[in-house]
């Protein structure tokens, strides 16, 4: 069997048409989703492998993707932390008892969190079995889980989080390094149950500083990269990282994905041509007349000039407001775009 575009581009191999998939394909923007949610709570859904699955596929389906991403959450590892995660309806994710100081991280059990989230594992394998695309598993980076344990949910400043990196350094350390064990440990359970790369979702790290990255975040993002098996593709991801692109890619990963804050020729050189890229349009382009949408992505596809090693992707995820019929013509646009340029170049 010849590999899938995606795991190809991936290891940087020629593959026309380019591969394309969503962050958030699976989503709020979807009716199929909605539907299937008006019956169920967000976590329920989340714990039940079935629901979890058939969310999974039903978006690869309807969209025409290259991909898949598995249905689940970045704050689940949380849970088993005794954090006190809620999905309110209105707010977001709400974390009751946030870690603020060295004694709440001690506090924290010392558990194999990972090993409490068996449906996770169970929604890879039932997914594996109806997908012809790749299943993409996932996992948040630590500083991002860590932004939500210590702020209690989403932040506009990351205050709390900041505080502890500055005035307690050491239970800072403690924190990350806890959370890398059980990244880890998750990850590599969900390669084992099928998922054939994974991402980790560094969604906030673009609120710090190149010198606060480097010296609160990139060792571990190292030995989270090098705890993961060699042979599966690691896609490495952030916003607002323009900053410090090197660092983010000396962290690690297969792929680096780029925000639309940076343009993507220069990105990818600043990352090295040595590393494949995923990216980088802006969801709100989705939003945008037909016309406009396509030029964008044409510019994307341009600035990537056709070289092996391009994942199209957006900067961030679906907004919820975005038409599916709207995506729908973006995948096509981008493997018919990709395909002729391939022939005529
Ligand atoms: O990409 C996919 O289609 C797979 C599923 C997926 C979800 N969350 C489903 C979800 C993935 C990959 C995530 C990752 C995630 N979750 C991130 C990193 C990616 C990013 O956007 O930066 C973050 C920061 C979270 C935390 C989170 N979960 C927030 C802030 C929220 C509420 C706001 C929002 O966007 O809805 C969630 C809930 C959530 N996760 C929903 C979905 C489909 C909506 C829940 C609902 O149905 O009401």
């Amino acid at each position: 069997m010849t590999e899938a575009p995606f795991l190809a581009a991936c290891q940087r191999l020629p593959v026309s048409p380019t591969p394309v998939w969503f962050m958030r394909q699976a989503g709020r923007y979807m009716p199929e989703y909605r539907r299937v949610r008006s019956r169920h709570g967000f976590l329920e859904l989340c714990r039940s492998p079935d629901l979890a699955a058939e969310v999974t596929v039903t978006a690869v389906e309807r969209l025409g993707v290259d991909a898949a991403i598995l249905f689940a959450d970045i704050l689940l590892l949380l849970e088993p932390l005794g954090v006190g995660l809620e999905y309110s309806r209105n707010d977001g994710p709400v974390i009751h008892r946030p870690v603020r100081g060295p004694e709440d991280v001690e506090r924290l059990p010392r558990i194999d969190a990972a090993a409490e989230l068996p449906y996770v594992y169970e929604a890879v394998r039932l997914a594996r079995k109806s997908l012809r695309v790749p299943l993409i598993g996932f996992s948040g980076a630590p500083f991002t889980l860590a932004s939500y344990i210590v702020e209690g949910g989403g932040s506009r400043h990351y205050l709390h989080t900041k505080t502890l990196m500055y005035q307690a350094p050491q239970a800072w350390h403690q924190l990350m390094a806890l959370l890398v064990d059980n990244v880890i440990s998750y990850l590599r359970r969900q390669i084992e149950a099928g998922a054939q790369a994974v991402q980790v979702f560094d969604s906030w790290v673009g609120c710090l500083s190149p010198h606060d990255y480097r010296q609160f975040v990139l060792p571990h993002m190292k030995r989270l990269f090098q705890g993961l098996p060699a042979h599966v593709p690691t896609i490495h991801f952030g916003t607002g990282t323009a900053g410090f692109l090197e660092l983010l890619r000396d962290g690690g990963g297969t792929v680096i994905g780029l925000d639309w804050r940076v343009d993507l020729a220069e990105g990818w050189q600043r990352v090295g041509f040595d590393r494949a890229i995923q990216g980088n349009l802006d969801p709100a382009a989705l939003l945008a007349s037909r016309d406009l949408l396509f030029e964008q992505a044409r510019t994307i596809l341009d600035r990537a000039g056709g070289r092996p090693g391009h994942i199209f992707n957006l900067g961030h995820g679906i907004l919820p407001q975005t038409s599916v019929d709207q995506v729908r013509a973006l995948v096509d646009f981008v493997h018919d775009y990709s395909q002729a340029a391939g022939k005529n170049g």
